[in-house]
């Protein structure tokens, strides 16, 4: 099957990331991409510190042989509100291999210059592609007003609409680690794509599809191993969801699932609604992932990755 590209023109993107062992998922599904060009990496304190999503992203890049890539390091902690780290999920380290020190060195620049300078620099700029909290592209907005309509698009990962949070209740991590920037960059009203965790446990794979993978390339072999990884540090894990993986997959490919548009807000009050994701009007500006089409997703993934030996989820 051949991948839905959109062929117009190659796709420029920035990830904004917090390395994260989905999130190095979807960056070697990015720069394995052949229709679309990585121009940088911006990082954010999310799953682990910022110092740590910072030396993974340049170690990701440094193993999957780009390590020329810029990486721009953006904000440890919240707009407002505590950083709160995902250990359980992702480990101390934040990937499930060791990789190498990287030598290459961050951006002179920090993230929200770096974002500024590339969303200016042409009149169509990069397609952004959140993978973290939002704290980066939150104060790219508050010292920028209205710069990301210059870009190509916004794809975001984040938010529980109309389903369980995976933080609390009722919040997902992204949303939940700083609903002042995420609430603020929602509330824009440019049209931007969101990917929650409803459209993201629609895909996942198995601890046994996991152990039966093979990857025809080393981006596809590191992939594999950092999920195989992820299954092998806690013995309970039985199933991984491809989060940050599918908002890339949209970005390469919209027709992975259909959007429904809405108008979203998220909670920003101390207590039980923290980060939780409300329609607030249908439609609206917010196109949410909403049916995925499982097929096409893994197809996309096991093109890219050149992944063998798992069948598809469904
Ligand atoms: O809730 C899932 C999101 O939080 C993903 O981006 C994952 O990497 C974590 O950052
Ligand atoms: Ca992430």
């Amino acid at each position: 099957m051949t991948i839905h590209y959109n062929l117009e023109a190659p796709l420029r993107l920035i990830l904004d990331t917090d390395p994260g062992v989905d999130d190095a998922i979807a960056i070697l599904m990015a720069l394995a991409a052949r229709q679309a060009e990585v121009l940088a990496l911006t990082t954010v304190g999310g799953n682990v510190p910022r110092a740590r999503a910072t030396r993974n992203a340049l170690a990701l890049l440094q193993a999957a042989g780009r390590p020329g890539i810029p990486v721009a390091r953006g904000a440890a902690r919240p707009l407002s509100g505590r950083f709160r780290p995902s250990v359980a999920f992702h480990g101390p380290g934040g990937l499930s291999v060791r990789l190498p020190e990287p030598s290459a060195t961050t951006a002179g620049q920090g993230a929200v210059d770096f974002l500024a300078d590339s969303l200016m620099s042409s009149p169509t700029g990069p397609t952004i592609i959140a993978l973290g909290p939002l704290t980066n592209l939150s104060r790219l907005e508050r010292s920028r007003p209205g710069i990301l309509h210059r870009s190509g698009g916004v794809v975001i990962m984040g938010g529980a609409v109309e389903t369980a949070g995976n933080v609390t209740p009722r919040a997902e991590f992204n949303f939940h680690s700083d609903p002042l920037a995420a609430a603020h960059v929602l509330g824009l009203g440019s049209p931007m794509t969101l990917v929650d965790l409803a459209a993201c446990r629609q895909v996942g794979i198995s601890r046994e599809q996991a152990a039966g993978l093979s990857a025809g390339t080393s981006l596809g072999r590191l992939a594999a191993r950092i999920v195989q990884g992820w299954f092998a540090r806690d013995e309970r894990r039985q199933r991984f969801e491809f989060y940050d993986p599918l908002a890339v997959a949209l970005a390469l490919d919209p027709g992975v699932a259909t959007m429904r548009p809405v108008a979203l807000t998220v909670g920003v009050t101390e207590g039980d609604h923290w980060g939780e994701t409300t329609i607030a009007g249908e439609p609206g500006p917010i196109a949410l992932a909403a049916k995925v089409d499982a097929s096409r997703f893994f197809d996309l993934l096991g093109e890219l990755l050149e992944w063998r030996g798992f069948e598809v989820n469904a």
